[in-house]
């Protein structure tokens, strides 16, 4: 008798979906393709002779403590290392209310488990990151999007949406942002509107999931304070990660929160994994301690910085003038508006990859079918002449395309 895999199921998979954008990763990975698919780090920034010291530096010091199964939370040294740097900016936390996560996506998954209900909504950025939707979603959350402009998530939306639940019967309870240079977007909240979302929170009592991969890759002045350092009121949960300043091999990430919701967090983490990877937190203890990650961090601000403005320069030149596009002020992401006379994103991107040129279309990035002509764009992995040459070809495509378009969107508008 053949095994039927779907009858044996549990019921709460139901909403475990791959997502929309894997089945493309192998089509953007054939190696005539120039990719500005993956929000990977760029391949050639690697420390991999660094990190072979380090790892042989720690193998003659300590071997049983990177070779043995470590805290639950994680070992205390990092903890109260990356507590310390928090504190340093601003949010004022401690190795107690600190874990260590396997990369922050754990940590999104960890907390959707404890703090969704099936059916749930979970008040999201509208375009918002794939992979916090799909957590929420996987234990029954349901993304409500709320609409950005340049300056973040528009508050007055927030609320509105907040009130047309709560008349539907429904309690959203979280709100989930990446406030830096936002996946997909690039797009950073102001000041205002952190502090405006922040009392909005206050009001309707919600806790806000602040997710901040990118926040130390800035290239062009500074971000402004954390959500969490600006709470006064223990409603902040705040997600770090080195994956992007670092290594995204040793899945390092981290929470930090109250302590009454790490403590359960905690709880959630030891059936998940028991613990981190020894060897990968012993690993980044010792290249955050010795100043090692801030100096490279340094270093690929340069390099990125010199691949965004790559990138940005070539759209300028290259790119229809109807089609526009954000420009961020550091991470992986430019977010491209087409006007809505061009063929919808999925299909600029096979006609895209026909000429080798890949990018994300919009529509995996919304929560309520919007994106079907927006796309996301990153500049970290491909290097700065492949940059151009992509965006290059895709302007003599997106030219041929306007030549059909009869539109009026054809001055540039900076979105
Ligand atoms: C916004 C955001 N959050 C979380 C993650 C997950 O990062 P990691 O699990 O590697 O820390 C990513 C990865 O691209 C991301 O863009």
């Amino acid at each position: 008798m053949t095994v039927v895999w779907q009858s044996f199921f549990a019921e709460r998979t139901k909403h475990i979906k791959g997502s929309q954008i894997r089945q493309y990763f192998a089509l953007t990975e054939r190696p005539e393709v120039i990719s500005f698919a993956g929000g990977f780090p760029g391949n050639e920034f690697f420390p991999g002779e660094d990190i072979a010291r380090s790892l042989s530096e720690l193998a003659a010091e300590d071997t049983i403590q990177a070779l043995q199964y470590s805290p639950t939370e994680g070992i205390l040294d990092l903890r109260s290392l990356l507590a310390a740097k928090m504190s340093a900016s601003g949010a004022a936390c401690s190795a107690e209310n600190l874990l260590i996560t396997n990369g922050s996506q754990q940590g999104l998954d960890l907390l959707s488990r404890i703090l969704i209900d099936e059916g749930e909504p979970v008040l999201v950025e509208e375009p918002a990151y794939i992979g916090g939707m799909s957590a929420f979603k996987s234990y029954g959350g349901v993304p409500v999007g709320i609409p950005m402009d340049l300056e973040g998530p528009i508050p007055a939306l927030l609320e509105k949406t907040v009130r047309r639940l709560r008349g539907e019967g429904k309690t959203p309870r979280l709100f989930y942002s990446v406030p830096n240079f936002q996946n997909p977007t690039g797009l950073t909240t102001s000041l205002k509107r952190r502090k405006e979302i922040l009392a909005l929170a206050e009001r309707h009592n919600l806790v806000i999931i602040e997710d901040n991969p990118y926040g130390d890759l800035c290239y062009e002045g500074s971000v402004p304070p954390s959500y969490m350092s600006l709470d006064q009121g223990g409603r902040v949960i705040y997600l770090g990660s080195l994956s992007k300043v670092l290594i995204p091999g040793i899945r390092i990430g981290w929470m930090a929160g109250p302590e009454a919701l790490t403590e359960k967090v905690a709880q959630a983490k030891q059936s998940a994994d028991l613990c981190s990877s020894s060897l990968g937190q012993q690993l980044a203890y010792r290249l955050c301690r010795d100043g090692y990650v801030g100096r490279h961090t340094d270093k690929l601000i340069d390099q990125y910085r010199r691949k965004r403005d790559a990138m940005v320069n070539a759209m300028e030149r290259y790119l229809p003038a109807g089609v526009s596009f954000t420009r961020p002020k550091g991470g992986f992401f430019i977010w491209v508006q087409f006007p809505d006379c061009y063929p919808n994103s999925k299909e600029l991107l096979d006609l895209a990859l026909k000429r080798h040129v890949a990018f994300v279309h919009g529509e995996g990035f919304s929560s309520n079918g919007g994106g079907r002509h927006s796309a996301r764009f990153s500049f970290s992995q491909p290097i700065e002449e492949e940059i151009v040459r992509g965006i290059k070809s895709l302007g003599q495509l997106l030219a041929e395309i306007e030549k059909e378009c009869r539109c009026e969107e054809k001055e540039r508008k900076a979105v």
